[in-house]
């Protein structure tokens, strides 16, 4: 198996494993997609989710290609700005900004704050009056919707944390409207992430739709919409394709045909999803009461969207071996949810062996931690028949030196 032109087993005999390894050429590909999808909407901001995949060259990738950037912490914004996002084309979302990051928002001049809560328009307003700026501000709505895809990455029902009720978004600009600091010009919504049909999406837009019609004839200058991210893509090549990003730029465009707002989109996953791979060996095969257990030695602090949301990941042997097993796949750290797949059914491994845990690129390593004191993982890139390391594997003495001893020891 190759990345681009490189064969993984050079990267793992140099880099070592486990090792994030991505490739340019898709991370372009999938941005070039999407922005042709949504460009019949006029104009558009295409702001990639951070969240999905924060490293700076990743990001950088992105920047040079004219995307912006959707940011949920200051820490994100920093990377944002750091890799080349130009500020006025990042949107920073997210429930609990602090003060703090909104000044450092305010500082980088960044584009829009999505606004998620009443108080936090207060705080804004306060923070923006005692500097003497104006921020522009997007009120994300939560439209009801149910997204239809894993409970814990839904995010436009009524119970979750994410936005404001739809029936208290009219008094939400009005009361923007009177607060010094503030001018709300956009609106904003986003359902869920790996989402796999375009109806609930579809339902949400309508929604949002209305109510802008309806803020309008309440006087509020709607000019910008952004309608999130969330498009899933394909992690089990058994199960129906989600729809394109052409499907879901036809369909947005034709919901949103008569809003006449500029929009934003913050796809995440879709962009860096299929460009990475988690590249593991595996340490041993040990005989489980049924299946085999394949004990590789990347785990759950490498990965964790198999322990958190029972997600799937193709995993494939990086030579294959002409034969097939039925095996669980697992890491090292004690835990029994430490555990890729059960039962499944793959090419045949032994030790020592390359396995690629596929469609690694978002969600990956950033939501790694060093959990059983595993160092987080190397992150590689290539391009053609370059490839760099862009995150080195920090060491254990590093990870020992970040902790102090108190001083009456
Ligand atoms: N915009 C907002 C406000 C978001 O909360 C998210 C994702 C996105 C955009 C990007 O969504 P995407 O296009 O990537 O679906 N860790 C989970 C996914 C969490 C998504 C959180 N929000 C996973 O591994 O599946």
């Amino acid at each position: 198996m190759y990345a681009e032109d490189v064969p993984l087993a050079k990267i793992a005999a140099e880099a070592g494993t486990p090792a994030y390894v991505y490739a340019t050429a898709t991370i372009e590909r999938h941005a070039r997609v999407f922005s042709e999808a949504v460009a019949p909407l006029g104009e558009v901001l295409v702001a990639f989710a951070v969240k999905a995949n924060p490293n700076a060259a990743v990001l950088a990738t992105l920047a040079r290609m004219g995307l912006g950037a959707d940011v949920v912490s200051g820490g994100e914004l920093a990377r944002a700005l750091a890799a080349g996002v130009p500020a006025k084309h990042i949107v920073f979302s997210g429930v609990g900004k602090t003060a703090q990051e909104m000044i450092q928002a305010l500082d980088a001049g960044i584009g829009q704050f999505n606004v998620e809560s009443e108080p936090e328009a207060e705080l804004l307003s306060q923070v923006c009056r005692q500097r003497g700026q104006t921020a522009k501000i997007a009120f994300r709505i939560n439209p009801d919707v149910d997204a239809g895809t894993h409970a814990k990455i839904s995010t436009g029902k009524s119970e979750n944390k994410f936005g404001i009720a739809y029936d208290r978004a009219a008094a939400a600009y009005a009361m923007a409207r009177e607060l010094p600091g503030l001018s709300a010009t956009g609106i904003a919504v986003h359902i869920g992430s790996q989402l796999t049909d375009l109806k609930p999406l579809e339902a949400a837009f309508g929604r949002i739709g209305t109510l802008i019609g309806e803020l309008r004839a309440q006087g509020h200058d709607i000019k910008v919409a952004d309608l999130g991210g969330g498009l899933g893509i394909p992690y089990d090549r058994t199960l129906p394709t989600p729809p394109t990003p052409a499907d879901y730029g036809a369909m947005t465009a034709r919901v949103t045909r008569d809003w006449g707002t500029r929009f934003i989109f913050e796809p995440g996953r879709l962009i860096v999803g299929n460009a990475g791979v988690l590249l593991t060996r595996v340490i041993r095969i040990k005989q489980g009461a049924g299946n085999p257990f394949v004990i590789v030695d990347a785990a759950m602090n490498d990965l964790m969207r198999p322990s958190l949301y029972d997600a799937w990941h193709d995993i494939r042997a990086v030579k294959p071996r002409d034969a097939r097993m039925t095996a669980n796949v697992v890491g090292p750290v004690c835990e029994s949810g430490d555990t890729f797949a059960m039962g499944r059914d793959m090419d045949a491994v032994e030790a020592g062996d390359l396995v690629a845990f596929m469609t690694a690129g978002a969600y990956g390593a950033t939501m790694a931690s060093t959990y059983n004191s595993r160092p987080l993982t190397a992150e590689v890139m290539v391009s053609g028949d370059r490839w760099a390391v862009v995150r080195q594997r920090p060491t254990i003495e590093a990870l020992i030196a970040a902790d102090h001893l108190p001083e009456w020891f």
